[in-house]
């Protein structure tokens, strides 16, 4: 194995700080052991539907793939679909194919029905079987309600297939809709990830750098350089890998055992992280147009009630006056404001 250059200069055994989730780099946090514990205990009790969200790169697939492990050990059988971006029958086909039953040249009626013999026979001998579904906000309306069939497979007392949804915080939004009510009241669990405090930054970086084998007496990243990272990343843990990585890559050039806040700086300034495209910039500001447009035309809309009632009010007053020579039924029926 190529050891690159600067791994031996900083004296690391592997890549500390590599994008892909790997569990053996996991950092706990309190939000982080939570959403594990729910992940966990909501298979193993049987709670049919649990949904973790989180921005971009706060782990969740890490999380999931800390969870496939544990639930390995206790003999769950699970499917793993990481791109929902598929036909209902590709997706009935994935996840069956998955459980290692024959799908070749089979309808999807048929696969089905192996499917839930497949669900009924592992729930006799008492084990668990899970489908997990990450970037599930990915999902289309079509394969949404085919889950939602899914979890319609039960006995009377429990549900034969436990699901775990992963996705962005959209698929919160796409869960709150209306015309999703009938999936969301089926979600025992609900958990969120959010980004690392300070705090949590400072460890995460140390964890990852003694896993790599770096000594606990060792500040490789100074303290300002840490709050340089977290300042940068905003305690995502994709973008401190990134910073962290080029950052070592850049201070083995210049031979700097420690990492100083400048060098993170101009780290963070060639990835660009202080830039937000064009694009967004404009649909930021686009929709903040529409935000003050919104507000003007409510501003309006309050103006013109107040005005109406003002006009209503002075027309009951003087109505009020003639009310003395008018009928009883008509005074009776006057519209309330
Ligand atoms: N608690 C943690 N401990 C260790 N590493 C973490 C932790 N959380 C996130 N990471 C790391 O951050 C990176 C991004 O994590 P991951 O791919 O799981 O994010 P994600 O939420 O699935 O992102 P996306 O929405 O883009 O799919 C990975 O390298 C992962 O190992
Ligand atoms: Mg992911």
């Amino acid at each position: 194995m190529i050891i690159p250059v600067y791994k031996a200069f900083y004296n690391l055994r592997l890549n500390p700080f590599e994008i892909t989730p790997d569990p053996f780099f996991l950092f706990s946090t309190p939000r982080h052991n939570e959403a594990l514990a729910s992940l966990y205990y909501g298979v193993r009790a049987r709670k049919g539907f649990v949904v973790l969200t989180g921005e971009v790169g706060t782990g969740k697939t890490l999380l999931v793939r800390c969870v496939l492990e544990l639930l390995r050990r206790t003999g769950v059988a699970f499917a793993y679909v990481f791109n929902p971006s598929l036909s209902a029958l590709e997706f009935i086909r994935y996840i069956a194919g998955d459980f290692g039953l024959p799908v070749a040249g089979k309808a999807k009626d048929e696969i089905i029905l192996s499917l839930s013999a497949f669900l009924v026979d592992r729930h006799q001998r008492k084990l668990a079987t899970l489908l997990v579904v990450d970037e599930a906000h990915h999902l289309s309306a079509e394969l949404l309600e085919e889950v939602r069939l899914l979890t319609n497979l039960e006995t009377t007392q429990q549900k034969l297939l436990q699901i775990v949804l992963a996705g962005q915080p959209e698929l919160d939004e796409m869960l709150d809709s209306y015309a999703l009510r009938q999936i969301k009241q089926r979600v025992a669990l609900r958990c969120q990830l959010e980004p690392l405090n300070l705090e949590e930054t400072r460890g995460y970086i140390q964890r990852r750098l003694q896993i790599a084998g770096v000594g606990t007496d060792i500040a490789i990243f100074s303290e300002a350089a840490t709050s340089a990272i977290f300042r940068h990343s905003k305690g995502f843990p994709r973008t401190i890998n990134t910073i962290c990585e080029n950052a070592l890559l850049s201070g083995y050039g210049r031979r700097a055992a420690v990492i100083s806040p400048e060098i993170v700086d101009e780290v963070a300034s060639d990835l660009r992280l202080g830039v937000v495209s064009s694009r967004e910039e404009k649909k930021n500001g686009s929709s903040r147009a529409e935000k003050e447009q919104e507000k003007d035309e409510l501003l309006r809309a309050v103006k013109t009630l107040l005005e109406l009632h003002d006009y209503l009010q002075e027309m009951k007053l003087s109505d009020k006056k003639e009310a003395t020579t008018l009928p009883r039924e008509i005074t009776e029926h006057e519209p309330y404001i």
